[in-house]
């Protein structure tokens, strides 16, 4: 058996368990007692509760309780301790903390009854009388009020961008914009919370991102030691960001389960998966200018952001401007607009999407008023160096993602090889470039492996859906050569060692890389073993000259030692090593980014200006790739978000009301199956050993990265209209 696992395509090691219904989620749980809690949320987003009757609701038959503002426990009112670690500045929200209305939607009251129905009936029969005062939701009419209060610094300015500005050949002055973005993961989010009251602990199924995280805002809120919270969540049913910071149905369920003494399920319906964190609005300017051969002069980029009034969500938008392409003269400004919403949070490439999308877009609009080819207009100002902190890239094949995605696509003869002969329809092509921060993160992991041969690797991470069990495990049979078949990653348990949340793209390069290093703890004790038990001569073996594959050590001098025999021989049952892992000091010299290159081809109907988009090819700089399989799963799925972000996605809020009107899969479109045609993925070939003991970089967020900027490029070229406000739907086409 070949047990060099890194660089190959595997199946899920957990597909079957999802396919056949035997993966158990943080909702499907069922502890002895379960009761079930319906959150009643607020019509209203600015105000004041005047009553709350519940007198209706409670008379109902297996109705337990009903908790609200007024009958909230004393010592959780108490504790103000609501943050968690993604908390932004500010006062995170408290939910049935007093009778102030934050935003609309916002759980004022929670109904428990013995079955998930008649909690839901019950919640329906529940009054509420309010002291409304105006809201505001809509950023643009906000302007005004944009602060930077609270707001993080920007990457320094360079140059004389203005004075730059002014005396460019070639300039454009543009604004772009985009709405409310909702994550929609198939999965709600749910809790399953049970309290024990003889230890003073709970246990509590959750639906999240990183268990770590709600065990931590868990013990602040109940002020409890970590020892004495417990969170599991084994298995996700996609995240996108939304279960990266805990949400109110966590609190709710541990609430109620201590109050009531039973265990307490609190899950959101698809609406109420609307009534919390989402990609904020923006609004973008960017004003940018060129030399006539299209060397770029100035760039000068200002962004907008939504936030709420009791948190200052920030997201990196304006500086990847700075960062991306070579220029002189630099200006970026941030600002946030607080109004009547809950706090904006990260989504599927948190800023990046946003902030590329209008310096993409930007850039085809320079590239083809000083008329030279978007391809080519990019390479011109290619950027060897990290141009905000002027330092060297850990590795950078950004050319070589152009180079293939245009052989790929046909990209230089794209307008003579159109194979569309229908005059109705309108042909189009447009690029961008991707971009997206490699990080690492302080990770731990543990790994036992016992005298049968069977290795248990694990580590409180998660797996969202993208492949966390799959390539651990990989990464853990590469590295001891033990097959994959024989190897048990568990995760998605604060009992275990301590990784950090699954996002910003970094589970591999943190998880993946403490993984790593714990198997070569093992490692060495199997050699020292070998050293005392099998043959002395192998004493003054570095290491590093031992390799592992097929459940055997090779030593230099052709001796085969059989691991599950050492250790047989050694009289050990088992031998395990726990180490935590942070990133190197020399990490902090480079700059470390994947990148991509994403060709798009669109069709418009001439008449009724419906887009569809036929072709998409993106080629990714990633660094080393895990697993191919799962990592083409991955881009595809981004690139299929990006279409929705490009064409479809918009969260509506009535600013009367701050109600949100689509709240719901029929009328929040995004990309779905029948939208998606030829999505081509090419991974580029990118050795990097300074970015992470693995050399991989993080697939999670590169792929939806320049995806909507290359439609909506692409839509230029095919209509000569350019909509700057997304999404482009037809109707900005027909105006
Ligand atoms: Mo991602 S938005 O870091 O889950």
């Amino acid at each position: 058996m070949d047990t060099a696992y890194i660089g190959k395509s595997r199946k899920r090691v957990d597909g079957v368990k999802k396919v056949t219904g035997s993966a158990t989620y943080a909702g499907e749980f069922k502890p002895e007692g379960l009761v079930h809690g319906y959150v009643v949320n607020s019509t209203i987003a600015n105000g004041k509760i005047v009553a709350i009757h519940t007198g209706k609701a409670k008379m109902i038959d297996g109705v337990l309780d009903i908790f609200t503002h007024e009958n909230l426990p004393d010592d959780v009112r108490q504790n103000v301790d609501y943050t968690d670690p993604l908390s932004p500045p500010g006062h995170p929200f408290r939910p049935l903390y007093n009778d102030q209305v934050l935003y609309n939607g916002q759980p004022i009251a929670l109904v428990v009854a013995e079955s998930f129905e008649l909690a839901r009936y019950a919640a329906g029969l529940v009054e509420v009388e309010y002291l409304a005062e105006e809201c505001t939701t809509d950023i643009k009419k906000n302007m005004g009020n944009a602060t930077t209060e609270g707001v993080e610094d920007t990457a320094p300015d360079r140059g004389n961008a203005e004075l730059a500005y002014a005396n460019a050949a070639v300039r454009i002055d543009v604004e772009y914009s985009q709405p409310r973005h909702y994550h929609n993961p198939m999965e709600p989010h749910v809790s399953i919370a049970e309290w024990n009251a003889k230890t003073q602990s709970f246990k509590i199924y959750d639906k999240v991102q990183g268990v770590n995280s709600s065990q931590e805002y868990i013990c602040g809120i109940f002020n409890l030691d970590t020892e004495n919270v417990q969170i599991l969540s084994p298995f996700v049913g996609g995240g996108f960001g939304s279960g990266l910071r805990p949400q109110y149905q966590l609190f709710l369920a541990a609430m109620a389960a201590r109050e009531l003494q039973r265990p307490v399920k609190v899950s959101l319906t698809r609406r109420q998966m609307f009534s919390f964190g989402h990609r904020p609005a923006c609004i973008q300017q960017l004003q940018m200018g060129a030399s006539k051969e299209g060397k770029l002069k100035s760039i000068i980029h200002k962004a907008y952001g939504e936030t709420s009034k009791f948190e200052k969500y920030n997201e990196t938008i304006v500086d990847w401007s700075g960062m991306m392409y070579q220029c002189e003269n630099v200006k970026l400004e941030y600002r946030l607009i607080p109004v009547n919403v809950y706090t904006p949070m990260d989504m599927r490439a948190p800023g990046g999407a946003t902030g590329m999308f209008a310096l993409e877009c930007a850039m085809d609009e320079l590239a083809i008023k000083t008329n030279i080819d978007p391809l080519e207009f990019r390479l011109l100002n290619y950027a060897d160096k990290d141009q905000n902190e002027d330092k060297p890239f850990s590795s950078k094949e950004l050319r070589e993602c152009y180079r293939q995605a245009a052989s790929h696509f046909g990209w230089f003869n794209r307008h003579t090889n159109t194979q569309i002969k229908d005059d109705s329809i309108l042909v189009g092509y447009g690029m961008a470039t991707g971009c997206w921060e490699a990080m690492q993160q302080k990770s731990s992991a543990k790994a036992v492996l016992t005298s049968s041969g069977k290795l248990v690797v694990s580590s409180s991470t998660a797996d969202i859906g993208t492949g966390t069990y799959t390539v651990m495990s990989q990464i853990a049979g590469d590295t001891l050569g033990i097959a994959m078949e024989e190897i048990t990653f568990q995760l998605g348990d604060t009992s275990l060692p301590k990784a950090p949340i699954e996002g910003g793209s970094w589970t591999v390069s943190s998880v993946g890389s403490a993984v790593k290093a714990v198997c070569n703890h093992l490692k060495k004790q199997l050699i020292d073993l070998a050293k005392v038990n099998v043959d002395e001569d192998l004493d003054h073996v570095d290491y590093d000259e031992v390799s592992c594959t097929d459940g055997t050590l090779i030593f230099p001098n052709g001796t085969l030692v059989n691991i599950s025999t050492l250790l047989v021989t050694a009289g050990l049952d088992s031998i395990e090593a726990e180490n935590a892992l942070e990133p190197e000091e020399r990490q902090e010299q480079y700059s470390s980014y994947a990148h991509s290159c994403v060709m798009v081809e669109v069709h418009v109907d001439k008449d009724l200006g419906m887009i569809t988009v036929p072709r998409v090819t993106s080629a990714i700089a990633g660094g080393r790739i895990i697993n191919p399989k799962t990592a083409e799963s991955q881009i595809l799925g981004a690139i299929t978000w990006g279409i929705g972000m490009a064409l479809e996605e918009e969260g509506m809020i009535d600013d009367r009301s701050g109600r949100i009107m689509n709240a719901n899969l029929a009328e929040y479109h995004m990309a779905v199956h029948a939208d998606v045609q030829q999505l081509n993925v090419l991974f580029i070939e990118e050795h990097d050993d300074i970015v992470n003991p693995l050399g991989a970089k993080g697939l999670g967020e590169i792929g939806i990265v320049g995806v909507a900027s290359a439609i909506a490029n692409a839509v230029f070229d095919a209509t000569g209209k350019r909509v700057r406000n997304l999404p482009i739907t037809l109707d900005k086409l027909l105006e």
